[in-house]
C-alpha cells in the first residue's frame, strides 16, 4: 500500500514536471514571437508597500467603474452612466489630493497629469451622457481607457 502511494506520487511529480516543461517551452516560443524577453523599463513608483496595496485596490475599483459605466450605456440608462462617471471617477478635490500626494511622494509630476487626464475625461463622458449623447459618451469611454493605459505604460510598482 505504502509502496503504491510512493509510486503514485512519483508519477504525480513526473507528470507535474512534464507539464511544466511543456508550458515553459510554449512560453519561450510565445516570447520569441513577441521579439524575445525585454526588460521592464517603466519608471518605478517608490512608494511604501502599504500605499501600493491601497493604490492597486483603488485601481481595481476604477476598473469596476469602467464596467459599470459600460453596462449603463449598454442599457441606455444615460442618467445612471452620467452619475457613475461623475461620482466614481470625476475630478474633485479628493482625487486631486490623492493624485498630488503620489506625485509629491515619488517626485513624479506626470503622475498627477495622467491622473487628471483620466478624471477630466470621466467628467466629459458624464456631461455627454447627461446631455443624452450616447455615441459621444462611448467615444469618451474609449478615450478614458486609453488614458488609464497611458499611465500604466509609464509607471509601475
Ligand atoms: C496616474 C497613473 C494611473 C492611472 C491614470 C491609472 N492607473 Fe491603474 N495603475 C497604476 C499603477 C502605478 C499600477 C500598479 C502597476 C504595478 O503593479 O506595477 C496600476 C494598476 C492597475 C490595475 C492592476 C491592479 C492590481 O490588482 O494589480 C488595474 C486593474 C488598473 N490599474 C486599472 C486602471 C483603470 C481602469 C484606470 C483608468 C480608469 C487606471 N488604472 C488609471 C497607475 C495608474
Amino acid at each position: 500500500m505504502k509502496r503504491a502511494i510512493i509510486a503514485l506520487s512519483a508519477i504525480g511529480i513526473f507528470i507535474a514536471g512534464t507539464s511544466f516543461a511543456v508550458d515553459h517551452s510554449q512560453m519561450h516560443e510565445m516570447m520569441m514571437k513577441k521579439g524575445g524577453p525585454k526588460p521592464d523599463d517603466r519608471i518605478e513608483l517608490k512608494l511604501p508597500e502599504t500605499m501600493k496595496v491601497m493604490q492597486k485596490g483603488m485601481m481595481r475599483q476604477h476598473l469596476n467603474t469602467v464596467s459599470d459605466i459600460t453596462a449603463a450605456l449598454a442599457a441606455n440608462d444615460l442618467t445612471k452612466a452620467a452619475a457613475i462617471a461623475k461620482d466614481n471617477l470625476g475630478w474633485n478635490q479628493a482625487e486631486e489630493q490623492r493624485c498630488n500626494m503620489v506625485s509629491e511622494m515619488t517626485g513624479e509630476k506626470d503622475f498627477l497629469t495622467y491622473g487628471m487626464a483620466v478624471h477630466k475625461t470621466a467628467d466629459e463622458l458624464s456631461a455627454s451622457a447627461a446631455a443624452g449623447n450616447r455615441d459621444k459618451a462611448l467615444e469618451q469611454l474609449s478615450k478614458l481607457i486609453k488614458n488609464c493605459n497611458a499611465c500604466h505604460e509609464k509607471f509601475r510598482h
